[in-house]
């Protein structure tokens, strides 16, 4: 496995950036770490360069043959029949909602334990998002949350694959075909992940997949794919991703501007290479989504080490299993039969009454004094200011997200640029930092 750079250690461990939380975790306050939390997602080598290069000199830089390729390997990488390059996750999600046709008044089921994108594509089309609480143990959605919150309003359930664990399906589209409800999977964390042989983003009506830069699989640091086995969806995505716009084909219809009428039998040859006709999509305008050549080709070879990159992300996280196993107040990830987990975080939780310290509290001894460092994800999404002050949701709302989020969880460094001598040092600190909890807390 290539060597992480001298270059590459400067940025993580603390050089300077423009992106806030988006491109670095460094906090620049003198702490020397062992294990920095890193924003490597993937690994590049000879192989991205000359594609970067050769797409470089293509004669189109977007939307072009590295694109379609981009979009057949992630389509039969993930067994679904249709896979559309977007900008990213979130732009992604946004071409979904439309195509879902949803609108001011409805409302959507959605998880809090998830990045803010998941609900800013509902609020952004004008609707509620309806937070349904997280099973404790695989922090995902729990399915037995979310009927009792359909309503006649209610036109879809957004669900996540957190960390890399999918959702427990069955149940969730059981829900949703019973009610009418439309199903998107926000896969941005699960490229490659199985759930009873089905591959993420090949479940649901729709899924998303993003290709930032912590991701497991990454496209010059923005990326986005769209999947849908669904024919009519997988147009709208096309459409919907580049201005909704149509190319004129004269051969088939006449064309009408304004009491100009072009008879399709004119054949205007120098309109044909540019000319277009615009419309909405049941109202919903379209945006210009599009990825470019140079990252299409990066995915392309992204794709080719998929089942690698996954696999060390296993091979990570079944040694952290092992290692924190026993250590008490400390429960490592869950990765249970019939799924492919594919670390693309590793949560562990700190069980703050058999570990005799709290969270934060073993989290800042791991960081200052073991060289740790850990992060947390994720706020509940309906705690932040704006989306409070939109819909004024009761206290308590979802107990499980709360508890894990403001008391249980931390995320260990996860990619597969980790050494083995890396998880050795994550797991003596860990243990370290529990016995110290322990002995301090006598
Ligand atoms: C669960 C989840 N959904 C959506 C997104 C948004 O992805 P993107 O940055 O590609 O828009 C992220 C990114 O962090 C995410 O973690």
């Amino acid at each position: 496995m290539a060597p992480v750079t001298k270059e590459a250690k400067k940025h993580i461990t603390g050089g300077e950036t423009d992106g806030g939380i988006t491109s670095s975790y460094a906090t620049n306050d003198g702490i020397k770490l062992k294990v920095p939390y890193s924003f490597m997602g993937s690994i590049y080598d000879e192989a991205e360069e000359k594609a970067v290069l050769a797409a470089m000199h293509q004669d189109t830089l977007t939307m072009g043959p590295k694109t379609a390729e981009f979009q057949k390997k992630f389509a039969a990488l993930h067994n679904v029949k249709h896979a559309l390059a977007v900008s990213n996750c979130t732009t992604g999600m946004h071409v979904a909602t439309q195509l879902f046709n949803i609108k001011p008044g409805d409302e959507v089921i959605v998880t809090p334990n998830t990045f803010i994108a998941t609900s800013l594509v509902i609020l952004k089309e004008g609707a509620k998002p309806v937070y349904a609480d997280i099973d404790p143990v695989t922090f995902n959605i729990d399915p037995k949350c979310i009927e009792k919150l359909v309503t006649p309003k209610t036109k879809a359930i957004y669900c996540v694959h957190y960390a890399g664990l999918m959702c427990d399906m069955d149940p969730i589209m059981e829900i949703a075909r019973k009610h009418k409800l439309y199903v998107l999977e926000d896969c941005a964390h699960a490229p490659c992940a199985e759930y009873k042989g089905r591959r993420a983003g090949s479940v649901g009506d729709i899924g998303v997949f993003s290709f930032h830069s912590l991701k497991n699989i990454t496209t010059c640091g923005e990326g986005g794919m769209i999947t849908t086995n669904n024919d009519e969806f997988a147009k709208g995505a096309e459409n919907l991703r580049c201005m909704n716009l149509d190319h004129w084909k004269p051969e088939l219809t006449d064309f009408e501007f304004d009491g100009i009428t072009l008879k399709k039998e004119s054949k205007l040859d120098y309109w044909i290479p540019s000319h277009f006709d615009v419309k909405s999509w049941n109202g919903h305008w379209g945006n210009n989504y599009r990825m470019n050549e140079i990252q299409a080709a990066v995915g392309c070879v992204q794709c080719d080490k998929a089942e690698m990159l996954t696999n060390r992300r296993r091979e990570i996280g079944l040694a952290l299993n092992d290692g924190l196993k026993g250590i008490k107040g400390i429960t490592p990830v869950y990765d249970p039969e019939g799924y492919r987990h594919v670390y693309h975080l590793y949560t562990i939780c700190v069980e703050e009454k058999e570990l005799g310290a709290s969270r934060d509290e073993f989290m800042r001894v791991l960081y200052r004094e073991e060289g740790i460092q850990t992060i947390l994800h994720y706020q509940p999404s309906y705690h932040f200011s704006g989306v409070k002050a939109a819909y004024k949701y009761p206290r308590n709302l979802c107990p499980h997200a709360e508890a894990f989020f403001y008391k249980r969880e931390t995320n260990l460094p996860m990619h597969p640029k980790l050494t083995d001598e890396d998880v050795k040092t994550m797991i003596q600190g860990i243990k370290n930092a529990a016995e110290k909890m322990r002995s301090r807390g006598k």
